[in-house]
């Protein structure tokens, strides 16, 4: 989401920002540019080329710059994506979008991602997808993991991620978990992948010479590739709103319907706004739900006490909802502490464009570009104890609730420019984990691998994630079958 950003990584335990901070209150408003260039952190310099950019790796800090981030808050310019759509002559998005415009666009787009009534209305079908991963799953196993094994799950959630959204925006499924992928679905995940990985190839060159490079016909070519689905998907839509309200039948449906029938954008601005929604709502969420399951399956004892709360809430064969899920405290605060370890977006960034601003003691003019290393302040043992371990507990209201900084961890960004879709990718995480966790014990691979997180401009696994995948109803009548043997 701020590609042309890098993240820094852990500070090695010890060695973070006390001093730092310190010696950044002696020095009150102090010009930028007397920032050192390397980091003795929590707040520098560095240079990519043309670009110059302000790091912030402190809880503190971090909430300083983003309580400054004034009315139309920006994260960066995005001069090579913006750059595609004007190209193109498509529309901005929420992503890409600034100023009064992007406020415009999100005001139309928020209720219905943001608000719980509507949230929950988009249960019924994304459990229609989750009961196909579950029967994926199942098939996985049998086809290539021996009975057991689910391979490279990272991928596997991809698509059900895919599917998930496509079911929430278009009302429409793809096809994504049946046996053989739409040709057309496989070609959009690759296009979103080479555009992450492009992305931060093209910014360090100036504009001008974009053209000129080999890299940048592929960049336009996969960003083509990206309008083109989306722009297939609204269509169909539109034919099927143009069929019902020539035969005179109501027209309802879920959110692209709403967004083509209130006639609030025109054609162009729904299209550029679904793509953006589109590319933001996979890899995030699949993501996440790998790292989650890596970890409850090396924490048998966490997923022992998850499986009992979810029992406890969706006994026999109830089905979770939305308002199950409220109930849930524990399967919430796996997700958050998921999340804290592996922050999707890793560095987020923010420039305000509207008045300088000081942070720690410095003055920073108007436009400075500042990139939050989320993943760094995430490990900080200062702001969570033992960092390092995965402890969802720390999340959990109660006596020994530790006072957290409300920005040590904001998975999620924050302000008015925050994730358009947490609601939606929260409702989607946890009826996709309570569902697997009631039906399958996950164990980890036999082999012993560990899997590290690495950057991809999002924070992914840098290897594949394989996982056993055990049916709870199997192991239960097992034991039984065996008792009555004897
Ligand atoms: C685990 C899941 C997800 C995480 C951790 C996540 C995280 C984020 C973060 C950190 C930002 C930047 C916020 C800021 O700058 O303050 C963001 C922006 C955004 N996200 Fe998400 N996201 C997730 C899922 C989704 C989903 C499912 C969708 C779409 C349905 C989505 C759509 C967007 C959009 C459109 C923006 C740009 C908002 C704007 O600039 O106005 N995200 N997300």
């Amino acid at each position: 989401i701020a590609p042309q950003i890098p993240t820094v990584p852990p500070p090695v335990a010890g060695t973070a920002p006390a001093a730092a901070t310190q010696r950044m209150r002696i020095a009150p408003h102090i010009m930028w540019p007397q920032l050192p260039l390397r980091a003795p952190l929590p707040l520098w310099r560095s240079k990519y080329g043309p670009l110059v950019v302000v790091n912030v790796a402190n809880a503190d800090l971090i909430e300083q710059v983003l309580r400054q981030e004034g009315r139309h808050p920006i994260r960066t310019d995005m001069p090579h994506w913006r750059g595609y759509r004007k190209l193109r002559n498509h529309a901005y998005g929420p992503l890409t979008e600034m100023g009064a415009e992007w406020q415009r666009i999100r005001s139309i787009l928020n209720p219905r991602m943001l608000k719980p009534k509507h949230v929950s209305s988009y249960t019924s079908a994304i459990n229609g997808v989750v009961s196909d991963f579950i029967e994926k799953v199942a098939k996985l196993r049998t086809t290539k993991g021996n009975d057991l094994m689910v391979y490279d799950v990272a991928g596997e959630l991809y698509k059900f991620a895919f599917e998930g959204i496509c079911s929430v925006l278009f009302e429409t499924r793809m096809g994504c978990l049946n046996e053989v992928v739409p040709e057309e679905t496989q070609k959009f995940i690759f296009s979103v992948g080479e555009m992450f990985r492009l992305s931060p190839i093209v910014i360090p060159f100036p504009k001008s010479l974009w053209t000129y490079m080999p890299f940048w016909k592929h960049f336009v070519a996969v960003w083509d590739h990206l309008f083109k689905v989306a722009d297939e998907l609204v269509q169909k839509k539109m034919a099927e709103i143009q069929e019902r309200v020539k035969y005179g039948q109501p027209v309802e449906g879920e959110y692209l319907t709403h967004l083509l029938i209130s006639e609030q954008m025109s054609f162009t601005e729904v299209l550029g706004s679904i793509t953006e929604l589109l590319l933001a709502g996979v890899d995030t969420t699949s993501n996440t739900v790998s790292w989650a399951l890596y970890h409850l399956a090396r924490e048998q004892e966490i997923q022992q006490k998850l499986y009992e709360e979810i029992i406890s809430v969706c006994p026999g064969d109830k089905v979770p909802c939305s308002e199950d899920i409220t109930r849930m405290p524990l399967l919430k605060a796996i997700v958050r502490e998921t999340l804290r370890l592996y922050p999707v977006v890793p560095g987020n960034a923010r420039v305000v464009a509207e008045r300088e601003i000081v942070v720690g003691g410095h003055l920073f003019p108007k436009n400075t570009l500042f990139h939050l290393c989320h993943f760094a302040v995430s490990y900080d043992e200062k702001v969570f104890p033992n960092p390092s371990a995965f402890l969802p507990q720390r999340w959990i209201r109660g006596e020994k609730q530790l006072n957290q900084h409300p920005f040590g961890s904001v998975p999620f960004g924050f302000g008015i420019r925050a994730c358009l879709g947490r609601r939606v990718a929260e409702l989607e995480m946890y009826l996709l984990l309570s569902r697997l966790i009631k039906h399958y014990e996950v164990r980890p691979d036999p082999s012993g691998n560990t899997v590290k997180p690495i950057t991809r401009t999002l924070l992914v696994p840098a290897t594949s994630i394989d996982l056993q995948f055990i049916d709870r109803q199997k192991e239960q009548e097992e034991p039984v079958k065996a008792n009555a043997s004897v």
